[in-house]
């Protein structure tokens, strides 16, 4: 198995440094694999990069460390705890070295106020800020003697791309980067910088990434996997597992009613209704699929500072019965938001780079539960994407394994 590395944009950010935190403190045996996926069955049937081996950089626009970033953490939410971060202080200081500056290109004012330095677009074309980007993810292959780098993002939401169509094929997609097009986003750019050099990515985010219809069709040509968009991992895990209940019941739901709050950076960024669009499609989808007689589906998201990086969510459901019988029921979802999404992070890279090792390129359908809206996929009931999970690692454990590449001969 090669050496694996993991990228993330965003990764000075909450999520980013709790995956860091919470991978350094698993390689260290300071805490369990609780939370991850690829730790339990079915999944730990197949053979993945050990968490401990994985080797972390990324771009972000902020300076702070990880150190303070996850002592920021600490102090506003209580994880990850002190000790934890102490026990791999020396390890964050060595990762801080491999996160170079990144581009915010059409991320919208509220992530413009974040950056501590001038972004990548400040004075380059876009052709120019993909071939850094380039250079910057094999300058990290190359001096950390990685051989197979899987970029994640998980960099703040930006607002909507319009007209994505324009960018449907590949010719016109490396058109309107060879002309200067400033209208594309900077979550495409990384996207389109990472598959173009043959490495996987995962989009953690509601942004465009590689939905782009060129991007889908260079990850193809390329055998390059790739998969998106917004993690799944709260209030929103909840609707996928309970809107198939009450239609498996013939209970009709009349309204949903979702309301979010939360209080950290991402809600910050929230808080603009322009990055706040594309978070409220990807929420307010998946009960589209799954209870499509729904007369009222809302979801609402607000910014409370003092709640940190934990996330309340309050949903009422108002549905309908035998006899026309009228009913409620509601609950509430309390969680630490980045122990949430961190783990799952790790998971796609390993299953990401257990896909690439495999020539599987393309989307990937068996990674649908991990997101809100699944790119390609319009199966929203989560049992039934957990099944696609279970399926593809059944037909690869019976496999043999890969054989590593024989190393090419030398001279000497
Ligand atoms: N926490 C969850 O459960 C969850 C679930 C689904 C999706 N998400 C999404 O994951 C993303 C990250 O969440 P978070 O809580 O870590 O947010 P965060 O605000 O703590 O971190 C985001 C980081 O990205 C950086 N950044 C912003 N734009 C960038 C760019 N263009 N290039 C490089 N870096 C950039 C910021 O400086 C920040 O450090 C958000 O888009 C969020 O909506 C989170």
């Amino acid at each position: 198995m090669s050496d694996v590395g993991v990228w993330f944009v965003g990764a000075r950010g909450n999520i980013a440094t709790t995956a860091i935190v919470g991978a350094r403190a698993i390689a260290r045996g300071e805490t369990s694999t609780t939370g991850m996926v690829t730790e339990r069955p079915p999944c730990d049937a197949l053979e993945f990069p050990a968490v401990g081996d994985l080797t972390f950089g990324g771009h972000d626009v902020r300076e702070r460390s990880l150190r303070e970033a996850a002592a920021e953490l600490a102090a506003t939410g209580g994880v990850p705890a002190r000790e934890t971060i102490d026990a791999v202080a020396d390890d964050l200081d060595a990762i801080d070295e491999r996160i170079v500056n990144g581009t915010a290109l059409n991320c919208g004012p509220r992530v413009a106020e974040l950056a501590d330095h001038e972004p990548l677009e400040t004075d380059r074309t876009v052709a120019a800020i993909v071939d850094r980007l380039r250079e910057d993810y094999a300058a990290f292959c190359d001096s950390e003697g990685v051989d197979r780098l899987i970029v994640v993002n998980v960099a703040s939401t930006e607002p909507e791309l319009a007209d994505p169509e324009r960018y449907d094929g590949r010719e016109a997609l490396e058109r309107a980067i060879d002309e200067n097009d400033r209208e594309l986003p900077a979550s495409s750019l990384y996207a389109y910088a990472a598959l173009v050099d043959g490495h996987p990515y995962a989009n953690f985010t509601p942004s465009t990434g590689s939905t782009l219809g060129g991007l889908r069709e260079l990850a193809a040509e390329a055998g390059v996997p790739h998969m998106g968009s917004d993690g799944k991992t709260g209030e929103s895990l909840v609707k996928a597992a309970l809107a198939p209940m009450f239609a498996g019941r013939n209970l009709r739901v009349r309204s949903w009613e979702g309301h979010n709050v939360l209080g950290n950076t991402d809600g910050r960024v929230l808080e603009d209704d322009r990055n706040k669009a594309g978070k409220l499609a990807s929420k307010g989808g998946i009960l589209d699929g799954i209870l499509p007689d729904l007369e009222h589906n809302r979801v609402r998201i607000d910014y409370t500072p003092s709640l940190g990086d934990w996330k309340t969510a309050w949903d009422y459901v108002h549905f309908e019965g035998f006899l026309e019988t009228e009913m409620t029921m509601q609950f509430t979802w309390e969680g630490s938001d980045s122990a949430l999404a961190a783990p799952l992070t790790l998971d796609l890279a390993r299953l990401l780079s257990f896909a690439d090792e495999r020539g599987e390129g393309g989307r990937q359908p068996q990674l649908a539960s991990f997101f809100k809206a699944p790119d390609g996929v319009d199966e929203h009931d989560l049992s039934r994407q957990l099944d696609a999970l279970s399926e593809y690692v059944a037909d690869h454990a019976a496999e043999d394994p890969v054989e590593p590449t024989p190393e090419p001969a030398t001279d000497d």
